[in-house]
């Protein structure tokens, strides 16, 4: 019998957030929500990474409730939601406590698959949000940050799926950020993981370099179960390839893949008027729908170019690019390699910067790179530069335990801080994630709802 592939729809997040930085409000997709149930997708992709963020700070729109909204209205394809491990969805470590109650709350509220990485793959930073997935019964999806150096062997990854598999994983997912995975390395690691454990694997790439598609064909011939792609209209470029195109492929080379055709032209049809839509008003720019092959060169990730760029410009020193682009790695080998994910790549940027500007290495140092070095944010790949590190260091020493073992208990003093303010543990949690966000967002729907009552008497 045909062995089965199956899929994971992003355009709810990884596509709505590498195309137009997760501008996509509820209302925009819902129409859609019920054609995607009845598509066949292994899971929807609706949540975390930047999805809590961007609902909070642009969309007015509570992340909780748009979970449950969408959970509502696909009772019947798996949620999946990116959660970056001890960071769970900020850029740097929380309490325990938070990490677990946020994992509790998330399930409750409808996650089904709780995809979990750490930025430099420290499995002591997923260790919590592993155990807390299992004990609510969710599926602990455990991530391997893939990137490339000289201490990323197979091995190194193999060991990690390991230790991910005694954490509970359900899953293994292959988190590829930068697409720059090509064909035969995908083949290569997926048959190791598959000699290591008996375990299913999920390969999660992006079209970035134009690798995807070959990268995720010969990841499939190695025995790769599941695959992430977005409806053609959200795919490409800095998105994932297209689950149609992916579908057709797949089926040719005789894999059996359980997609409903109808609901992907139905699909298609609806979010190219969105995406459209997006292309007028300037959110979606045609630069991040191109390929773009700079990032196999630099091994750095498409959304730090732009990001480079950026800082440049609000430094007005655009003409030293290059140069930046130069530094960028030997800030990462200084740093001991860390995979280039969020937050790690924003800060090697930062600091790439720095250094070109400065003229001089380390002269000015982010109080990220700072507590990178006394080791907050977990064990290095590789060590860092020890010249380097105690020259940002001086005399202080570097953590050897766990960072979040030093973190007193949040959730509970919140609790008592929101008295009154908060409506819910999700509100809470809401609060220590964002807090001015979530501040503002609390009293922007206070001042809705009274509105609302106005309107009401009005109306009498
Ligand atoms: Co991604």
């Amino acid at each position: 019998m045909a062995r089965k592939v199956q899929f994971v729809e992003t355009v709810l997040r990884d596509a709505n957030q590498s195309l137009i930085a997760t501008r996509l409000p509820f209302d925009k997709f819902e129409p859609m929500l019920e054609t995607i149930d009845k598509a066949g997708f292994y899971a929807a992709e609706c949540w975390g990474g930047a999805t809590f963020d961007v609902c909070l700070r642009y969309l007015h729109e509570d992340p909780w409730e748009r979970l449950r909204k969408i959970r509502a209205k696909l009772p019947n394809t798996k949620l999946q939601m990116l959660l970056r491990g001890q960071n769970v969805l900020g850029y740097s470590h929380y309490p325990d406590d938070f990490v677990k109650l946020f994992v509790k709350k998330a399930v409750e509220n409808g996650m089904d698959v709780i995809r979990i990485f750490d930025a430099l793959n420290d499995v002591n930073n997923m260790k919590v949000a592993m155990e807390a997935t299992v004990n609510a019964g969710a599926i602990a999806s455990g991530t391997i940050s893939y990137t490339t150096s000289p201490v990323h062997t197979h091995a190194k990854y193999v060991q990690m799926v390991k230790e991910l598999k005694e954490m509970g994983a359900a899953t293994i997912c292959i988190k590829d950020m930068a697409g720059i995975m090509g064909p035969q390395e995908a083949y290569d690691l997926v048959c190791a993981i598959k000699d290591a454990v008996d375990l299913p694997i999920d390969l999660h790439t992006h079209s970035t370099t134009g690798l995807a598609f070959m990268t995720y064909l010969k990841a499939v011939e190695a025995g790769c179960d599941i695959i992430d792609t977005a409806i053609s209209p959200f795919s490409g470029g800095t998105s994932q390839p297209a689950t149609e195109t992916l579908a057709y492929a797949l089926r040719q080379l005789g894999y059996q893949v359980d997609l409903d055709d109808n609901c992907l032209i139905t699909m298609a049809d609806y979010f190219k008027g969105i995406r459209d839509g997006f292309i007028e008003d300037g959110t979606l720019i045609p630069k991040a729908l191109a390929t773009d092959t700079q990032c196999l060169t630099y091994q750095v990730p498409g959304g730090m170019l732009s990001n480079l760029m950026t800082q440049l410009r609000n430094r007005n020193a655009l003409d030293r690019f290059e140069e930046v682009l130069a530094e960028t790695p030997k800030v990462r080998a200084d740093m001991g390699y860390p995979p280039l994910v969020t937050p790690t790549s924003q800060m090697v940027g930062v600091q790439a910067v720095n250094n070109v500007i400065d003229g001089q290495r380390y002269k000015t140092v982010s109080k990220e790179i700072k507590a990178y070095c006394r080791g907050e944010y977990g064990r290095t790949p590789a060590p860092i530069d020890p010249a380097i590190r105690a020259g940002i260091l001086g005399d202080e020493q570097p953590l050897t335990g766990r960072y979040a073992d030093s973190l007193e208990p949040i959730v509970e003093p919140t609790r008592k801080k929101l008295e009154g303010i908060a409506r819910s543990d999700e509100d809470v949690l809401s609060y220590i994630a964002f807090p001015n966000l979530a501040e503002k967002f609390f009293q922007e729907r206070k001042e809705k709802e009274e509105d609302e009552v106005t309107y009401t008497i009005v109306e009498c």
